[in-house]
């Protein structure tokens, strides 16, 4: 379903992709893991076509997305759904506005049709009766799900998360992590989790690649990762299991 080669991309003098390599299968749920500030970020936002590579190919469905053009950007951005790492709300938007945005603006429904889309994807996510909350009367968790929510309202063939359960309780974690299984077996979705969260992603994901300094070091089944004789994907499992990543450069 994504197939990247040799993705180069460049800040300034910081390059951040280096080579990058990468093929997730159509109906998996692959974790990309990292430590922070290696680039998993800056991957998936070159994935949704919001950042563009100074050198290389990104294929979604077959079809390479770099460099095409506005028309043909819409329809893949119509086949993919991001969940941003901060939620990302629109905090001048009430729930139900959240949620039906892309539908609002995109598809050519009427507000009976929105509005119904909307309280079923509130459902599928466990919220009820808070459409017409803001964000800020929301806990972070609640966040998270509302942006879930608005990420398959249009029912994506793909679905990016960024950090998922990042600063929520680990039962909050839970809730997301059932979530993430529980919606890709009811859309049948393609779902990619990028977490420096290896606990969590164990939970949800059948493969996983693993990036350091630019490149994509190691991608396989999820059980295999503990079986890898590569030290720096040794070492990034047990500091996770141990605790916080180390500070160390690899
Ligand atoms: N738009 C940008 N302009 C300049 N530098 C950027 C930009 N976006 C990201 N970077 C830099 O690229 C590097 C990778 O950032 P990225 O956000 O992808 O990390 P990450 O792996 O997602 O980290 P975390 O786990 O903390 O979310 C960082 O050094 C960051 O400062
Ligand atoms: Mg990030």
């Amino acid at each position: 379903m994504i197939e990247i080669h040799n993705l180069y991309k460049k800040f300034g003098s910081q390059e951040v992709l280096r080579g990058v390599e990468l093929n997730i299968e159509r109906s998996s749920t692959h974790a990309i893991i990292g430590r922070s500030g290696c680039g998993k970020s800056v991957l998936l936002k070159h994935i949704i076509g919001l950042l563009q590579p100074d050198r290389g190919d990104i294929f979604i469905g077959g079809v390479n997305i770099v460099g095409i053009g506005e028309k043909e950007k819409k329809d893949i951005r119509l086949k993919i759904s991001m969940v941003f790492q901060e939620s990302a709300l629109f905090d001048f938007l009430n729930v139900e506005e959240n949620v039906g945005f892309v539908l609002q603006r995109y598809f050519p429904w009427d507000r009976k049709e929105i509005k119904e889309r909307v309280r079923e994807s509130l459902e599928m996510v466990g919220l009820y009766h808070i459409e017409k909350k803001y964000p800020k009367e929301l806990s972070g968790g609640m966040k998270k799900r509302v942006a879930i929510a608005r990420a398959i309202a249009f029912r994506p063939r793909v679905i990016l998360y960024d950090e998922p359960t990042a600063g929520i309780d680990p039962i909050g974690a839970d809730v997301i992590n059932s979530l993430i299984v529980r919606l890709h077996d009811q859309l049948a979705i393609t779902s990619v989790v990028v977490s420096h969260d290896l606990e969590n992603v164990r939970k949800v994901a059948d493969t996983i690649s693993m990036m350091l300094g630019g490149r994509i070091i190691y991608s396989g089944r999820k059980d295999d990762l503990s079986l890898c004789h590569d030290e720096r994907v040794k070492q990034f499992v047990s500091g996770s299991r141990q605790g916080p990543i180390s500070a160390q450069e690899v």
